[in-house]
């Protein structure tokens, strides 16, 4: 039954049903904006269990390329989905886009970001997720630790774990690494040379700014893990550093 769904969400997202900003609108990255969410749908049914029913929290929900997915799957009736993000911008393209969809919500909150938002106000080691406690059953955060740095990755991991319901998921995305340093890579904008000196367990691109991508070692963020969530981190390495994938970034399941 879920599969099916799946199935049907899939063809439908690949037969061009799904809302898809204009290019110069995309600010969260390059890659085909409706095959990464085909992709990411999948795995957020076959690796973390998601069902139509369920309640999705979007943590850093950008343009909305992981709600275009979502809405074909999730039941109308009886799933919903909350995205929040601190880019104006693509809050109010999804309003208008998901307009009269009830069960979807987009929340713009002018939260500080070095990079995305560096005029924003709010601290994200300050912010409540706007969710009762125990209310959601997959929170997402794809690509999102990426540009962050360790006292707000481990406050959005605090909060989760307050969001989530005791057998709610977090599906997150990073950058990490084994080993004393990130692997090399033939893509510039991954080659993470640059050890912090202060935070020897961050890695950050020479030439880039710190937050356009940043990796942790993997037992650094499996301990932040434990120590915000209370819960063991699974990851699953990811193609960027020569792992099975068939996911790019690492996957880290909570
Ligand atoms: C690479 S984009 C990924 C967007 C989306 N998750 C996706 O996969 O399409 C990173 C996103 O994180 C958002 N972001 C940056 N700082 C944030 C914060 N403190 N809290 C929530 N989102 C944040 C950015 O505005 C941007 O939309």
């Amino acid at each position: 039954m879920t599969i099916e769904r799946l199935n049907e969400a899939l063809a439908a997202l690949h037969g061009g049903h799904a809302p898809v900003p204009r290019a110069e609108d995309i600010f969260i990255g390059d890659g085909d904006y409706t095959a990464i969410a085909a992709e990411f749908l999948s795995y957020f049914v076959t690796v973390a269990g998601l069902k139509p029913d369920h309640r999705v929290l979007d943590i850093g929900s950008g343009i909305g390329r992981m709600a275009c997915g979502l809405r074909l799957f999730l039941d109308p009736q009886r799933g919903s989905y909350l995205g929040f993000d601190p880019v104006q911008e693509g809050v109010a393209w999804c309003r208008q886009a998901y307009a009269g969809q009830e069960h979807f919500r987009f929340e713009w909150v002018d939260l500080y970001n070095e990079l995305y938002k560096p005029d924003g106000t709010i601290l994200s080691t300050e912010f409540v997720f706007p969710v009762e406690a125990s209310s959601v059953d997959l929170a997402i955060a794809t690509s999102v630790f990426t540009h962050l740095y360790e006292p707000e990755i481990a406050a959005y991991l605090r909060q989760t774990a307050r969001a989530l319901t005791p057998e709610g998921r977090l599906f997150a995305t990073a950058y990490l690494h084994d080993g004393d340093r990130p692997a090399p890579s033939d893509r510039p904008h991954l080659v993470f040379d640059q050890q912090d000196r202060d935070y020897p367990h961050r890695w950050h691109v020479e030439g880039a700014p710190p937050l356009s991508a940043v990796c942790f070692s993997e037992e650094y963020f499996a301990q932040l893990v434990a120590e915000n969530t209370g819960r063991r981190a699974d990851i699953r390495p990811g193609r960027w550093r020569g792992g099975p994938g068939p996911w790019f970034q690492d996957l880290v399941l909570i």
